[in-house]
Parts: structure tokens; sequence; C-alpha cells
């Protein structure tokens, strides 16, 4: 056979992977192959496949006898959106796309290739794990592979996708990266699954329940994305992608927008409840303050009392923190600083502004909170937000109390643009409670306690509740309408984006962890 003739072979047999009964097997679980996958993730035509012809190495098991072109990963590079990234997709229909020597170099080739031209790596998991049959070899190619997710870390954005199984150590490498999606009923991830659980602690699990999208995107906080069906699953990589850079020296991209920046949102004047006690839906107002659809939710189902995403400003990408009273009041626990934390590390990690619409009561007191450490995990919060040098903008609507008015990019953590709305309230504490502690010996002396008590919470709340107290200092630098809150974020943001700031020299901080 000639070297042309060989070619076509080999080429064939790599498109192939682990063969037409595996390919149909894997439709029949409701799952695309790996090059479906690729093929719907990039723009038309733009697969640049590397190392189709890479076979394992192994002798062990009859293995010998079994070396498939490719080895159970696809990789290349293509563009989304006509930008590069870098893209490896796991092959279940070979071996169960495990994770062979061979196959971690595929891997680690398109990782070092995405940080040397700095663009970001997409990988598709599906996969049974380390390859069993080659042993430690495949554990060493785990963490060749965790070794470069570290490295790439605020270099390149990592995405993982989890597209089926994904088990043992596997779930480390998506856990290092920036952004996990995974598809409801075919994806699952656990350190051990539900027989070792059964095993060890006697309970009955199922798949799903342990590990499932739902169960990690809601409980657990490992997905941010969970997704109906792949289709979505890869859409929903495709936009993600839109709001971030190549890389931590590059801008996410500018784009046109139809959204006038001189807009007023009249709406916001009549967003606020008359009780300071009613909830209200802090979704509201990111809709009508961004350009028209753009807020893209991240972390939607998890930790509700915050909420993260992206979204954009006269069509520049943004990171939006903010409370929400609808859930929990807004207040800060473990769960929602550690969602907060994170996101605003990757937003300062990427040159992304934030924007923090703040209504928070406080951190919420508890045993529960207190012996699962809120003072460590709030902490982290607290320290994200200290040490970003991205433009840094906040807009109090309501409740700023406590601990949480410092935490939430206050003046003093480097907040650079800090707007009140008039119905703020900046303290120490909310009116009730600080008039129980400050006024408890004269409430208990009065002839009429309760009505003293009202009298004094009432005293309390127009003296200390409002914005201007912290506006007279400098704290807040402007109370403004709140139907002009878009005008003035994007008049702040445009500002602050020749913004230069920097942190004292370290080999890194010890953030508390
Ligand atoms: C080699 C594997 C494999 C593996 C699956 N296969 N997992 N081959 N190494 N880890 C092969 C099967 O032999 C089978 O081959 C094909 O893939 C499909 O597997 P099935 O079991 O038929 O598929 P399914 O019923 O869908 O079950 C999928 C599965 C199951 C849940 C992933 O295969 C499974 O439990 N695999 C082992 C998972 C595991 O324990 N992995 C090691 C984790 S520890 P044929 O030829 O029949 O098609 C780990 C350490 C990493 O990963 C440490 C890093 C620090």
């Amino acid at each position: 056979m000639n070297s042309k003739d060989l070619l076509s072979q080999y080429r064939q047999e790599a498109l192939l992977g682990g063969g037409k009964k595996r390919l149909e097997d894997q439709h029949n679980k409701g799952k695309l192959t790996a090059r479906e996958r690729i093929a719907l993730l990039l723009d038309e035509d733009s697969f640049e496949e590397f190392d189709m012809f890479v076979r394992h190495r192994s002798n062990e098991f009859g293995l010998d006898k079994q070396r498939p072109l490719g080895d159970g990963v696809v990789t290349g590079c293509g563009r989304i959106h006509g930008r590069f990234v870098y893209v490896f997709s796991q092959d279940f229909t070979v071996f169960g796309g495990s994770l062979s020597e061979a196959h971690a170099e595929k891997i680690v080739k398109v990782m070092e290739l995405a940080m040397k031209t700095g663009a970001p790596v997409i990988g598709l998991n599906d996969s049974g794990g380390a390859r069993i049959q080659e042993g430690v070899v495949s554990l060493g190619g785990y963490a060749d592979i965790f070794l470069l997710n570290t490295l790439a870390s605020g270099v390149v954005p990592q995405i993982s996708a989890v597209l089926g199984p994904c088990a043992g150590g596997a779930v480390y490498s998506p856990a290092i990266t920036d952004f996990v999606f995974m598809v409801e009923g075919t994806s699952y991830m656990f350190v051990t699954g539900p027989n070792v659980v059964k095993t060890v602690t006697h309970e009955d699990v199922t798949s799903e329940e342990l590990g499932g999208a739902d169960t990690h995107a809601q409980k657990s906080g490992v997905a941010h994305f969970a997704m109906p069906n792949e289709l979505e699953c890869l859409e929903g990589i495709r936009k993600l992608v839109t709001y971030i850079p190549q890389n931590n020296r590059e801008k996410a991209p500018s784009l046109t927008t139809e959204d006038q920046a001189a807009r007023l949102c009249p709406a916001l004047n009549e967003v606020i409840p008359d009780s300071a006690n009613k909830p209200y839906d802090m979704h509201t107002v990111i809709g009508e303050v961004v350009d028209q659809g753009s807020f893209f939710e991240v972390h939607e189902h998890f930790a509700t009392n915050i909420i993260v995403g992206f979204a954009r400003l006269d069509g520049e990408s943004i990171g939006i923190i903010a409370n929400q009273p609808l859930s929990m009041a807004g207040v800060l626990d473990i769960d929602s600083s550690t969602k907060g934390a994170r996101f605003v590390r990757f937003c300062d990690a990427f040159n992304i502004p934030l924007v923090v619409f703040e209504d928070v009561p406080g951190f919420l007191p508890g045993t529960d909170q207190e012996w699962r450490g809120i003072i460590r995990h709030g902490a982290k919060l607290l320290y994200a937000f200290a040490e970003a040098t991205v433009p840094k903008v906040t807009v109090i609507t309501r409740k700023a109390y406590g601990g949480a008015y410092d935490v939430m990019n206050s003046k003093h953590i480097r907040g650079d643009v800090n707007y009140a709305w008039p119905s703020a309230e900046i303290a120490v504490m909310g009116p009730k409670g600080a008039v129980e502690i400050i006024f408890k010996k004269e409430i208990g002396e009065a002839t009429d306690p309760r009505a003293r008590e009202e009298e004094l919470t009432n005293e309390y709340r127009e003296r200390f509740a409002n914005p201007f107290v912290a506006a007279e200092r400098g704290y807040i630098d402007d109370v403004i309408e709140p139907a002009e809150t878009r005008i003035r974020l994007i008049r702040a943001l445009k500002m602050l984006a020749t913004k230069q700031d920097s942190n004292p020299w370290k080999k890194h901080g010890n953030i508390p962890l």
C-alpha cells in the first residue's frame, strides 16, 4: 500500500474510534461522540487536529493487541466566534475514554500550546478514569495534567464539560479549572462511586444523587452549570467564551450593542419595597441595568443568596456579584462567600471589571455556620475583593450592615467608585438589633418598654439607616437616583478603563482556604 493510501486508511480508522458498535452505544445512551461534540463546540471547519496517530505503548493484559489510533482522546485547536481555543475531547468508545500515558501526553500537549499562545483550554471529559491496565503510568499522566491545570490557572481560562462518568482522581482536573459544565442525566462526578459509598458508609445512593448534574449544581457547587442536554451544554460554553479574554494579558472582547448607554431605568425607582423586611428580586435590578439580555448567570442554583455572572455594559464585559434579598434575605453564609470569592478571583485574574449590587443584612449567625467555619470562608470573599485590582464599582441598593458592608467591595478595600441609592442603610447593624443592645437598660426601665423601643428604633433609623453618614465621610462617592444606575455605571467604568493598580511583591498570597 502506498503512503497516501495508508494515510487515508489510518484517518478512516482513527475517525471510527472504538468502532461502529460502540459509537452506536454512545448514541443510545443519549450521548454524542467525541468528534460530534468538537464539531458542535467549534466554528465550522475550524478544527485542526493533532496526534491522530498516537497509540498507547502498553503490553499488559493483552493491550498490545488493541492499539487504537488516537488512544481515546481527540485533541487540537479550533475557533469559537473566530477566536482560538484548544480542545481535548475524550472518546468513551475507546477503553471507556480511560486515561493512559499516551492519552495524557496528548492532553498535556494542547495545554502547553494553549499556555504558550495564550488561548483558553476546553476539556470535554467522558472517561472511566485511569486506564486500569496501565497502572501507575496512568496515574502519572493524571498528575501531569493536574500540574498543568494549576500552572495554567490565572494564565488562560480553563473550561471543563463533564459529559459522562468522571470518577476517582479524574474529578480533580475539572475541579481545578475555572468553570465546570455538567449535563442532566448523563454526567457524574464523584471521588468514589455508589458501591464504595455503600461499603464504607452503608449509605444507599444512586449515581445521580451522589454526583449528578443537579447535585453538583445545587448542593456541592462543584458544577457551575447544569445543562439539560449536550447541545445546550456546548452552546453554553460558546456563550461563556464571548465574555472572557483569551488570556490574563488581554481584555475580554467588546461587542456592539443596540442598548443606549444613556438609557434611564425608571422601573428601578420602584423596586425597593416599603418595608426593609420585604424582599425583592435582585435579578430585576441586574436585568434593568445591563445591556439588554446580556446577563449570563454562573452558579445559578448554588448558594442563591448571592448572584454571580457575566454581563455587558455598553458592550464591555463585566462580572457581577450581587446579594439576593429573595434568598435568605441576601445574608452571607459559607457557600455564598466561597461562590462569590471564586468568581471575583476569576474576573480579577482575567481583567474583567467587577460590579457589585449590595443589599446584605450581614453574615448568617448560628452554630452550624460557626462550627463549619464561616469566619474562614467569609474571609475568602473579603480577601478576594481586597486583593482584586481590576476596576471595582459598588451600588448599595438597601442594606449594608456590619462586616458585610466592609466585605462587599467597600471603599476601604479599594472599591474605586461606590454609589448608594437613597434607600441605602449603612450601619453596624439593623436598627432593631442595635437599639436592643445599646439601649437595653433604658428600654428595661421605661414605663412602656415597647413604645420606648419603637421610638429609639425610629431615632436610630433616621440617624444611621441612610447613605448620608457614609457619604459625609466620602465612603460613598455619590448618592444616585436608582433610575440613573446604568448611566452612572457606564460612566464610572469608562473612567476606570485605564486603571492601574498592583499588590506588593509576593510569591503568592495565602487566601484562607
Ligand atoms: C480501562 C475501562 C475503564 C478503565 C471503562 N473501561 N473504564 N478500561 N480502564 N478505567 C472500559 C470497559 O472495560 C469497557 O470496555 C468500556 O470501557 C466501557 O465500559 P463499560 O463498563 O462497559 O461502560 P458503562 O457500563 O457505561 O460504565 C462506565 C463506567 C465503568 C461507570 C465508567 O466502566 C467503570 O466503573 N469503570 C471504572 C471506573 C474506575 O473505577 N476508574 C478508575 C478510577 S480511579 P469494552 O472493551 O467492554 O468496551 C482513577 C484514579 C485517578 O481514575 C487518580 C488520579 C490522581
